[in-house]
């Protein structure tokens, strides 16, 4: 087959990006995104497929003769679009259900990563209706912070780290009260804190051969200096410093491995991106979680590095031969700046005129993430609404390309932070 017809599952700055990187591939046939946003149209054909009927999509594929499909969010993964697809012979790029267990349940993961040897932070588990055994536990064992983490899907609301007992009874009972918290935290993990720097490592695997793709860091809380409330990511970049060759290594050796082989041995081999979160502690790189697909926005300062064929590398995944195969990267840093609008992670305006975005400058792109068009103008559709991404030969120069291009785009309630970067910086110089 020369030229594959592609559906793309997803519709936020990570899809744009994966967008534009399928874009440049002479493999790409047609490109469907669904749902997509004004940025993914660039490149194909946005469509309004609802992601959770998943016969809808196989309908879809058939009709529109596409050949492969790559799925971005961790929710239709977790929920077995994967397995649906392969039942019916449709070429799929993504984890099956029981792999993304390592992401969409922290108790699998947690007790996969003892059985395996693999670093993490001790923990220990608890069912929702006898919260007071984790407290007991807690109070035994008498050292903070801890931390408590919904097990399973929670978009990043089910984690809380507790400096006492008392916060630790507050948030129990938050934990057992909040209905959106109800599907997630059936199960609840206590955890050992660990002290560190975080970053993650990005790995392509075809469920016996990995290859680590690249590593970054991204920035979860709203304000300059890790302040305020968690979001979906305000910022990333890439390389991160923390990661030292020989960290690296260690990560290669001690996690990536063990992870990919663990999943192999149990009969459920881990087939598409894997996502490592680590902490770096004094005793080494340990395993915060596993996600089961690219982060957002580390994508978007991932692909741009890769000098490989996105699509030809994830078609060598399917057809298992990415032994065949090599990481190509362009050795350029590379920094992300989330623009959202004033209000996010709370409630916030949609329908703002955005201006500046055809102005950028060669060592930027823009791609967008919740973002709509109106007879020819792009209106902010979103919390997080445009990902400026600047490239350098250093991380300073990337950080200050990102930033001259970020002062180019202007909407009402704009904000962004200030410090993207700052702490990769800090690390280089020190
Ligand atoms: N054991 C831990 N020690 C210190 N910080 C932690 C620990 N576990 C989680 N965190 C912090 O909480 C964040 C969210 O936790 P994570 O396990 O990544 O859950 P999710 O991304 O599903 O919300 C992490 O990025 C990290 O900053
Ligand atoms: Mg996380």
């Amino acid at each position: 087959m020369d030229k594959y017809n592609v559906l793309l599952i997803g519709g936020g700055g990570r899809e744009h990006s994966i967008a534009w990187k399928l874009g440049q591939s002479d493999k790409l046939g047609k490109l469907y995104t669904a749902p997509g946003n004004p940025g993914t149209a660039q490149f194909g054909e946005n469509v309004s497929l609802d992601v959770q009927k998943f016969e809808d999509i196989s309908d879809f594929v058939k009709e529109k003769k596409v050949e492969l499909v790559i799925i971005g969010p961790e929710a239709p993964l977790v929920a077995g679009l994967t397995d649906y697809l392969e039942e019916k012979d449709i070429p799929v790029f993504g984890p099956q259900k029981s792999a993304a267990m390592l992401e969409g349940s922290k108790e699998f993961a947690k007790e996969f990563m003892t059985r395996h040897n693999i670093p993490t932070a001790d923990f220990a588990v608890f069912d929702t209706y006898d919260f007071d055994d984790a407290l007991k536990f807690i109070q035994t064992k008498d050292t903070y912070p801890i931390v408590l983490k919904a097990d399973g899907l929670a978009g990043g609301k089910g984690v809380f780290i507790c400096d006492n007992e008392d916060e630790v009874k507050e948030r129990l009972l938050y934990i057992k009260k909040d209905s959106t918290l109800s599907e997630a935290a059936q199960r609840l993990v206590v955890e050992e804190f660990l002290e560190g720097e975080e970053a993650s490592v990005f790995v392509i695997s075809d469920g016996h051969t990995s290859h680590i793709i690249h590593n970054a860091q991204d920035h979860k809380r709203i304000g300059d200096g890790d302040t305020g409330l968690n979001t979906g990511g305000m910022g990333a970049y890439s390389p991160a410093p923390v990661l030292s060759s020989e960290i690296l290594e260690q990560v290669k050796d001690e996690i990536i491995e063990p992870t990919i082989t663990g999943m192999q041995l149990e009969e459920k081999a881990y087939f598409g991106i894997l996502y490592v979160g680590l902490m770096i502690t004094e005793n080494g790189p340990k395993v915060v979680e596993y996600n089961c697909r690219f982060g957002d926005p580390e994508c978007q300062v991932i692909l741009p590095s890769l000098e490989n064929d996105l699509l030809d590398l994830i078609i060598a995944a399917t057809e298992q031969r990415l032994d065949e195969k090599s990481i190509q990267l362009d050795n350029q840093y590379r920094c992300c700046v989330v623009l959202t609008s004033e209000g996010y992670p709370g409630k916030y305006d949609k329908g703002k005129n955005i201006t500046g975005l055809d102005n950028t400058a060669e060592n930027a792109i823009i791609f967008h993430a919740g973002t709509s068009e109106k007879d020819g103008n792009i209106l902010t559709n979103g919390g997080r609404v445009l990902n400026v991404v600047g490239s350098g030969n250093t991380l300073k120069e990337a950080i200050d390309h990102t930033y001259a291009n970020v002062e180019k785009i202007h909407f009402d309630g704009c904000y962004y932070r200030k410090d993207i970067g700052a702490k990769g910086l800090k690390r280089i110089q020190s």
